[in-house]
């Protein structure tokens, strides 16, 4: 088959993403213009000011990664661009911009899921990408969820959140120790933070009883359900905040205590799941922002090497919000003829 080239666009949270991908697996240019700054005094994404960040950004964001790619604009194949899941103001612009794209050039236009493309990120950048069937943990700020991917279309959720993802609460308990984000997204701040005093034998063991103590009052909710629950560790955590002096050492272990919780979560239900599955996937692929996480790579490698599996996490760069997997979701849809009609493509806030 001929090599083909797609720009996609991404901008369905807080970040604008383009980039151009081709059907060899070469990712020519891959931008994200973060706005992490804009709302970090709201301690969350703010949906105005997110559309109007990606409002701001879209044209920059085009025109670096088409100049990065070296390709000229007229030796793309299509135009990709989210469809949801997402914010319905975020998806717009992405999508407004697509499909203005698609009006001047007569190229085709492809509307993808945002986290199926999440789910296929390895089939991108794994030099021996996992063989279907594979189940998949998606962990980020808008989902909490292990799907069945049985190939690229056929993907069942086995368990998804009952209330909050992993990521909001990461980014909850990150606000409630009053950890500086610092240019990074809060997650990756609280683990950062968790770290400090590791190599410090006069605080070591003093943080590592309060972590002991701490991580007690956080219980994991009901073993045997087949489903994710946050909303239970996050009132437990502003509770034990409250309750605790905010003194440096004491939020150091707070941190852990809750990142210990917040992936115990995780390794028990991917170990419920595989103890129901009929047939044993062949690895786990790990993705979504969280997923960036060093201690729950450690945790959840622990698990699968358990289960005698092999466990993939796309590049950290790749694990959050970006276009180079929008594109590589949309290569699949464009070589199966599966387009879009731009009159009637619309954003999907929400979708299954
Ligand atoms: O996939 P992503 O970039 O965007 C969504 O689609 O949601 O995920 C963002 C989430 C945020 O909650 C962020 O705080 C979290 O991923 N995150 C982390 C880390 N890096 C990013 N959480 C824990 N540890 C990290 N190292
Ligand atoms: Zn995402």
């Amino acid at each position: 088959a001929r090599r083909r080239l797609i720009l996609a666009l991404e901008s369905s949270a807080d970040d604008t993403c383009a980039a151009v991908v081709s059907s060899e697996r070469e990712i020519l240019s891959n931008v994200v213009l973060k706005q992490d700054q804009i709302h970090e005094q709201y301690g969350g994404i703010h949906p105005l000011y997110a559309t109007q960040g990606h409002m701001r950004n879209i044209s920059t964001a085009i025109s670096e990664a088409i100049r990065r790619s070296g390709v000229a604009f007229g030796e793309l194949d299509a135009i990709a661009t989210t469809e949801g899941p997402g914010m319905k103001g975020c998806l717009q612009i992405a999508m407004v911009a697509a499909k203005a794209l698609v009006g001047t050039s007569g190229l085709p236009l492809i509307g993808v899921h945002h986290m199926q493309a999440h789910a296929l990120t390895c089939c991108l950048t794994e030099q021996h990408p996992p063989l279907f069937p594979f189940y998949t943990l998606l962990c980020s700020g808008g989902h909490t969820m292990i799907v069945d991917a049985q190939d690229v279309t056929r993907m069942r959720v086995l368990a998804t959140t009952n209330d909050d993802s992993i990521g909001n609460a990461f980014d909850h308990a990150a606000k409630l120790l009053n950890i500086p984000w610092a240019g990074k997204a809060p997650g990756a701040a609280l683990e950062g933070f968790a770290r400090a005093y590791e190599h410090r034998d006069e605080h070591k063991v003093d943080i590592e009883s309060r972590v002991q103590t701490y991580r007690q009052k956080l219980r994991v909710p009901a073993p045997s359900q087949l489903m994710f629950s946050y909303s239970g560790l996050r009132s437990a955590f502003t509770r034990l905040v409250d309750e605790n002096d905010a003194g440096e050492l004491t939020r150091v272990a707070l941190a852990r205590a809750f990142q210990s919780a917040a992936v115990a979560q995780l390794a028990d239900k991917i170990t419920l799941a595989l103890s129901r599955a009929p047939v044993k996937p062949s690895s786990l692929v790990v993705s979504g922002g969280v997923a960036s996480n060093g201690y729950l790579r450690e945790r959840l490698s622990r698990v699968t090497s358990d289960h005698g599996m092999n466990i993939y996490f796309p590049a950290p760069a790749l694990c959050t919000d970006n276009a180079a997997m929008i594109a590589w979701a949309a290569h699949y849809k464009l070589a199966k003829g599966e387009l879009a009609d731009p009159a009637t493509l619309m954003p999907r806030s929400k979708w299954s």
